[in-house]
């Protein structure tokens, strides 16, 4: 008996002993997990890291890439494009002008009635469409059929509904085309290249407005003309310019980000030979495809260029923009989970690229539910991570502050970069006069002028948290003495409505001019 209570109790302890060991061994597994995770989001903070110190390195590195890419074609990353936009709309325009603002996925139809004598926009009409997803890979030929055929039933639509008198004999569109185009002249131009996963591969190299002006031509719009091709950053600054005169530069900041400023008739003068009656020209910075060694960039930010269908390009653009702030975020909790155990086994979803979007990594980032439910519920649904804890919820918000945080500020960095460019960030002891419609940033003038950066674009309109970030961090570079100066409004949809003044301001048929 007493063998066998002996041979029990030790049998009894000894299994005891195995689950506290296993305990034991689990509690040493998930302290070094933790250990682990925390130190791959720390090396992450670490590598994201934007003192202000760093920021105006940025900031210098704008500017003399703005100066190296105007001097000389391909003499910087910065494409630095002419835009032959030599009049901003000032609020002279008069007459009805039509607008067609392509998108990536879709693109909107608007027609817009200018009273003229600065009575504004008397009324404007949009309609939106979206690009069915195969003509985004099919001809240019079928692209731009499909949109002339919208445009014309828009048209159709409008002018029957509407008592306004027949503009048929001149009716004048202004067109916003979101890619690189060197420009002919203010109505035309040719695509460079795709940027933001976009592909028709026909179009590199084609005249835009030509191809879309032969598409109009065959769906019966032949009366109306390309009276203004230009980026969405340019549409952007028109409108801006059109509300309010100190807007010299525009920024977007959605699924790609580019910026265009107003740049003095003399410094493009001097660097590109060309004779210009007026003040100054609008330059499309393709900013996208910024680069210098002073940006913090990561072992995923790395990965994600190298893993794109356009390695070493537009690497600005892939640390800030919509399309991929979404999966870098996707990228580090990869890691993580290959690294430690805290989510479980490994999902296959999470190795998926692109599979979680901004918007979702911007509802993460800004959930306010004490027990971050929509972190959880993100995670499940679309990474096929279950049963997160709240320690490793906290671990996915913090990552995605650090990522967001990178971006607005890089983002800050580069609009005091355009700032200095033309003398308005107050380091040259100059700072500019007041912009005039056309007549170029001056940095001549003395004192502080009050200075207006149009923004749009999803990130900065919709995630609150970018936008702080944004914001704090353009009055951190510029200080207290200047940043009140500095102000950065946003033209929500303003793109296509600029083409549409942009046409007018280009158009002899503008009757107030
Ligand atoms: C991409 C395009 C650029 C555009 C920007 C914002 O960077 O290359 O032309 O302005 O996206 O849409």
């Amino acid at each position: 008996m007493g063998k066998v209570g002996f041979g029990m109790t030790a049998g009894i302890a000894a299994v005891t002993c195995t689950v506290a060991a296993a305990v034991v061994g689990r509690r040493i597994r998930s302290r070094r997990d933790w250990r682990r995770a925390v130190e791959v989001v720390r090396e992450l903070e670490a590598a994201c890291g934007t003192s202000v110190n760093r920021l105006r390195q940025v900031v210098d590195a704008m500017a003399v890439e703005m100066h190296a890419g105007l001097a000389s074609e391909g003499g910087s990353k910065l494409k630095m494009l002419l835009t032959f936009v030599d009049k901003l709309p000032n609020g002279s325009e008069k007459g009805i002008f039509y607008a067609l603002d392509i998108g990536g996925t879709n693109f909107r139809v608007i027609r817009v009635h200018l009273g003229g004598r600065r009575s504004g926009i008397l009324r404007h009409n949009v309609e939106r469409n979206s690009i069915p997803q195969h003509l985004m890979t099919s001809t240019s030929e079928e692209l731009f059929d499909f949109i002339a055929m919208s445009l014309k039933q828009f048209v159709d639509r409008e002018e029957e509904k509407t008592s306004e008198p027949s503009l048929v004999s001149r009716r004048e569109l202004g067109v916003t085309f979101p890619f690189p185009v060197k420009q002919r002249c203010v109505s035309s131009g040719i695509l460079m290249k795709w940027t933001k996963g976009f592909s028709v591969a026909d179009m590199i190299g084609k005249d835009v407005s030509e191809s879309l002006q032969q598409s109009m031509i065959k769906k019966d719009l032949g009366s109306m003309r390309v009276a203004a091709l230009v980026n969405d950053t340019v549409g952007t600054l028109a409108v801006g310019h059109y509300n309010d005169e100190d807007t010299v530069a525009a920024v977007i900041i959605g699924t790609g980000t580019n910026a265009c400023y107003l740049e003095r008739a003399d410094a493009i003068i001097k660097s590109q030979g060309l004779l210009m009656a007026s003040g100054g020209m609008v330059v499309n910075m393709e900013w996208g495809d910024f680069w210098s060694s002073h940006l913090p960039r990561t072992r995923y930010d790395i990965d994600l260029d190298a893993e794109s269908p356009s390695p070493n390009d537009q690497v600005f653009e892939k640390m800030i923009s919509g399309m991929y702030l979404g999966d870098i975020v996707r990228r580090v909790v990869l890691r993580i989970s290959q690294e430690s155990g805290i989510f479980g086994s490994a999902s296959s979803r999470l190795s998926t690229p692109f599979i979680l979007g901004t918007p979702l990594m911007a509802t993460m980032h800004q959930d306010d539910t004490p027990d971050l439910r929509e972190v959880a519920a993100i995670l499940n649904d679309v990474l096929g991570i279950a049963d997160v804890s709240l320690k490793a919820r906290k671990l996915i918000v913090n990552i995605c502050d650090i990522i967001t945080h990178r971006a607005a500020r890089l983002v800050a960095a580069g609009i005091v970069g355009i700032l200095k460019k033309i003398g308005r960030d107050g380091s040259s002891g100059v700072a500019g006069g007041r912009a005039k419609g056309g007549g170029g940033a001056s940095s001549s003038g003395g004192g502080k002028s009050r200075t207006v950066v149009a923004i749009e674009g999803s990130l900065y309109t919709n995630y609150t948290l970018f936008r702080e970030y944004l914001n704090d961090a353009v009055a951190e570079i510029l200080g207290k003495e200047f940043s009140p100066f500095v102000i950065l409004k946003v033209t929500e949809d303003g793109s296509g409505i600029g083409a549409a003044l942009l046409a007018a301001s280009h158009s002899p048929n503008s009757a107030d001019m």
